[in-house]
């Protein structure tokens, strides 16, 4: 029997998303065993950017509940994330997770492609805001393959299900967990599926997520415009995080060794 893990970021009792959650376990047409975890009841620490957990077998020095997050997702077949918008983008203890990255991704190798499909609630349409790009850019930083990603609507507590089509949209996201991933849809970044573009110059667009490039070009007299996109982004690849989080990160730490004094000097200044 295949294990779930739920995860539930939202403060209601009985939110949107843990109902959520368990209608696309329901749906996946084999027997599983679905495990919640409910964010809001644990005791996550802000990150302190000591960096401690960058040496070999050292683990963050905070005492919380981040390690036993990790072991519940390692214990899991697939994962179910959801998370409520609030103020345009996901519930802040997503991002209290997301943060502790560095430490987690000493370990990417125990999770990675881990299968996930991810669930947004928000009370408004056309107020997601950033929510489920967020989202999908946390999970895929933490090495998860991110298999479906939907945003339900429905302000009042129960009110996400009586949204047209969410029986569709559950069953979609319950076949993906363990099949096949969904189609790329409109507007999004064919890297990481982030719906949302940065327009650094005329004519080119940045995911801001996965740092996806493409060129804009108008055709049939600016009636069309093509997107021609660059090579398909690394950062969410396995070598790329392994590189950034392992490597390149304790190369500043030992670059800061090196250059402490020098900036102390610019530092003291600000003392006081
Ligand atoms: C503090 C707070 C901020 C919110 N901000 C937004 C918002 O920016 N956009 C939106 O569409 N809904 C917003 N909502 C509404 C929730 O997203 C909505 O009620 C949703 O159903 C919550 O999902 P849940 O039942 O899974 O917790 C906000 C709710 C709260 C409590």
């Amino acid at each position: 029997m295949k294990k779930i893990l739920g995860i539930v970021a939202s403060q209601r009792k009985l939110a949107n998303g843990e109902i959520l959650i368990k209608e696309t376990a329901a749906s996946i047409g084999e027997e599983v065993k679905l495990d919640l975890l409910k964010l809001p009841e644990l005791n996550l620490r802000p990150c302190k950017a000591c960096y401690a957990c960058l040496v070999p077998d050292q683990p963050c020095p905070l005492i919380d509940d981040l390690y036993s997050v990790f072991e519940r997702i390692k214990e899991a077949d697939g994962i179910i994330l959801s998370a409520p918008c609030y103020a345009l983008g996901p519930a802040g203890i997503t991002k209290l997770l997301g943060d502790r990255i560095i430490a987690l991704a000493q370990h990417i190798d125990e999770i990675w492609g881990k299968p996930c499909v991810i669930i947004g609630t928000a009370g408004i349409k056309g107020w997601e805001g950033y929510t489920l790009s967020a989202l999908i850019a946390n999970a895929r930083f933490l090495g998860l393959e991110v298999k479906d990603a939907h945003m339900f609507i429905g302000a009042l507590p129960g009110e996400a299900l009586l949204q047209s089509e969410v029986k569709e949209r559950i069953q979609a996201l319950g076949n993906s967990l363990f099949g096949e991933p969904r189609p790329l849809e409109a507007g999004q970044c064919p890297t990481c599926w982030s719906d949302l573009w940065k327009f650094p110059r005329p004519n080119h667009a940045v995911c801001p997520f996965c740092g996806q490039e493409a060129e804009i070009r108008s055709l049939d007299n600016g009636t069309n415009l093509h997107w021609e996109f660059g090579p398909k982004a690394s950062r969410f690849n396995k070598s790329d995080l392994k590189e950034h989080f392992q490597v390149w990160l304790n190369d500043q730490v030992r670059e800061f060794g090196k250059r402490r004094k020098e900036l102390a000097v610019i530092r003291n200044r600000y003392k006081g």
